[in-house]
């Protein structure tokens, strides 16, 4: 089978899958959702997503109706069924199907869908010219911790970079840089690898963790600080963190070329580590 879904507790083809018209996620956006990357057969980090999904969850008041297990097998299964060897798994869970009404009732089913498609990697010159990105007015509400289907600020912004040529659009709230529209942020300044710390205003990502953790295996210096937009100007590097893109080096930020030299050392050093973690 090609593309595979998981929905109403059954496997099919992708094409197939159909969901209510009254889901709670189509209707509000009410919902959490992952996505997982699969290397050669195998996802990469599924315990620290599934984690994620149930913190998304919990703070929803959603309760996930699979365990760990449940959930590793039915990922599993779906990525067999798949038969692609890399592959991209997205997970959605909803608060279930009613008619439409705003409150909820305590008694609802969360709703699983899961597929499983192909994974296209970016284009391998954009790890080695670098990314263009733009930097946009934060829209979106104060739980970016959840990571949640309520992606309208997110669509925009990314659509914002893409008609003006770039990868990816950065939230700017107040002056300080938070994350990408689908990505964190981080930078080098002083041999030191910079990210805004975590708390309601981003996403926790499972990359930007390990990168994190690469770095300091590799003994590189790590400061978890607020940035603001100036920083990234003055930054020796700036690289984007993302399940699907790795370690993405940025090149230009509003057009304004960045760093000295390129990819920096830092970048490359730890694109070369996250490549073995699933080599
Ligand atoms: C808003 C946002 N921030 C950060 C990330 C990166 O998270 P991860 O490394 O877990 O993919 C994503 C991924 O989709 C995202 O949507």
């Amino acid at each position: 089978m090609p593309d595979i879904a998981f929905a109403n507790g059954v496997f099919l083809p992708l094409a197939e899958a159909t969901v209510s018209v009254e889901d709670r996620g189509y209707q509000f956006g009410d919902g959490v959702y992952e996505l997982l990357r699969v290397y050669g057969g195998v996802p990469l980090r599924p315990l620290d997503h599934l984690a994620r999904l149930e913190r998304s969850a919990r703070a929803l008041g959603i309760a996930l109706p699979f365990d760990t297990a449940r959930w590793t097998s039915v990922i599993t299964e779906a990525v067999d069924r798949s038969n692609y060897p890399e592959a991209k798994v997205y997970i959605q869970v909803t608060r279930g199907v009613a008619p439409r009404d705003h409150t909820y009732s305590a008694t609802l089913v969360p709703a699983v869908v899961i597929t499983v498609r192909a994974m296209t990697p970016p284009a391998e010159s954009l790890y080695t010219d670098g990314t263009d990105i733009v930097t946009v007015p934060d829209l979106r509400w104060s739980r970016c911790d959840i990571k949640s289907l309520n992606l309208l600020a997110n669509v925009l912004a990314k659509q914002q970079a893409r008609n003006a040529g770039a990868f990816e659009a950065v939230f700017v709230r107040d002056g300080f840089v938070l994350e990408g529209a689908t990505s964190n942020v981080m930078t080098v300044h002083r041999g030191s690898l910079v990210t805004p710390p975590e708390g309601p205003l981003l996403l926790s990502g499972v990359t930007r963790h390990l990168t994190l953790q690469l770095a300091r295996e590799a003994g590189i210096s790590v400061a978890e600080r607020s940035l603001t937009e100036a920083d990234l100007y003055t930054a020796a590097e700036v690289l984007l963190t993302g399940t699907t893109i790795e370690i993405l080096p940025v090149g230009r930020i509003n057009g304004r070329c960045i760093g000295e030299g390129f990819p920096g050392p830092i970048t490359k050093e730890l694109m070369a580590r996250f490549r073995k973690l699933h080599a």
